[in-house]
């Protein structure tokens, strides 16, 4: 979730009451548009064919090197897998990337022109970076639908408001969301009562109603039933290519089933990189992780 985005929901956890009524009067969508008017997303330069570039990037917590000359890019539209043995990095990787945790040294651009570095957590999420941790971060005590509503009402350029209303195309995408994360029968219920991986879908939900260029998902599939999962997968599938997704995950037949590139962090570096064949069958990998 993003910095805004939490800020925004505590906000509107409390006042969730006065919003109920308000809420249930959406379906007169075109009402009040211009509140809801969403800015157009920043270009990102991917003409040199990345959307994401690091160069031996490091950083050490009291003297402990957690990410040791870390190299990796990522083309625009991808869909990279990241997996490793605990402690190899790879949540810390995604900590750079955001601006939450700042590299002693190294270079971390978005594009060809976006300098990360220079950027704070929340402009890194407005650029269009999302994130989403381990743990699902949706607001419990309201609705699918407001959840939703929330994340858009939230995005770039669009100032927050008790009055804030969807306009008819708005509405439509919150609609199609609904279906795309496998919710449009739970619109009304309480994110509360969920199941784990509902959650989820959820969060990724509210993700992609900010748009990202770029989404970075820490272990998604962590705690999901075998049915969650390859419902994940499906929907991961579907965002490649209109989305670029870094995916960290242990789940190796959730890798399987929707890699192309694989990459192996080991104590803070890339150990190995390929087809998901080809780094189980390398020896280096084999020992640090895949054997244990
Ligand atoms: N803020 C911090 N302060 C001190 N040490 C940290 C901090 N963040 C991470 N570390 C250490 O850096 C190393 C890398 O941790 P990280 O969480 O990035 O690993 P990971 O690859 O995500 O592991 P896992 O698969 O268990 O999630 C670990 O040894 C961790 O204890
Ligand atoms: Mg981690």
């Amino acid at each position: 979730m993003t910095p805004d985005l939490l800020e925004e929901g505590a906000r509107r956890v409390e006042t969730h009451a006065a919003l109920v009524s308000g809420l249930n009067n959406t379906e007169s969508g075109g009402r009040n548009a211009s509140t809801g008017r969403i800015a157009t997303p920043g270009e990102v330069d991917v003409t040199h064919g990345r959307i994401l570039y690091l160069e031996d990037v490091s950083v050490s917590f009291d003297g402990f090197k957690a990410i040791n000359k870390l190299s990796l890019d990522i083309a625009p539209g991808e869909l990279r897998c990241i997996i490793g043995p605990n402690g190899a990095g790879k949540t810390t990787m995604m900590d750079i990337i955001t601006g939450k945790t700042r590299p002693d040294e190294g270079t971390v651009f978005f594009g060809s022109t976006i300098d990360l570095l220079r950027h704070k957590e929340a402009e890194i999420a407005q650029l269009g970076i999302g994130r989403k941790f381990q743990k699902p971060t949706v607001f419990e005590q309201l609705t699918v639908f407001e959840n939703l509503e929330l994340a858009l009402k939230t995005h770039k350029g669009v100032k927050a408001s008790m009055f804030f209303r969807l306009d008819s195309a708005q509405s439509d995408r919150l609609a199609e969301m609904l279906v795309t994360i496998h919710l449009a029968g739970s619109v009304n219920r309480l994110a509360g009562n969920l199941s784990h991986g509902q959650k989820q879908w959820l969060e990724i939900g509210m993700l992609l109603m900010q748009d990202p260029k770029l989404l970075l998902l820490d272990e998604p599939v962590a705690g999901m039933t075998d049915e969650e999962t390859s419902r994940t997968a499906e929907l991961f599938l579907t965002l490649k290519g209109k989305h670029s997704l870094m995916v960290v995950e242990h789940d190796m037949s959730f890798i399987r089933t929707i890699s192309e590139i694989v990459t192996v962090l080991c104590d803070g570096s890339v150990l190995a990189q390929g087809t998901l064949d080809q780094v189980q069958a390398d020896e280096r990998v084999i020992e640090v992780y895949l054997g244990r």
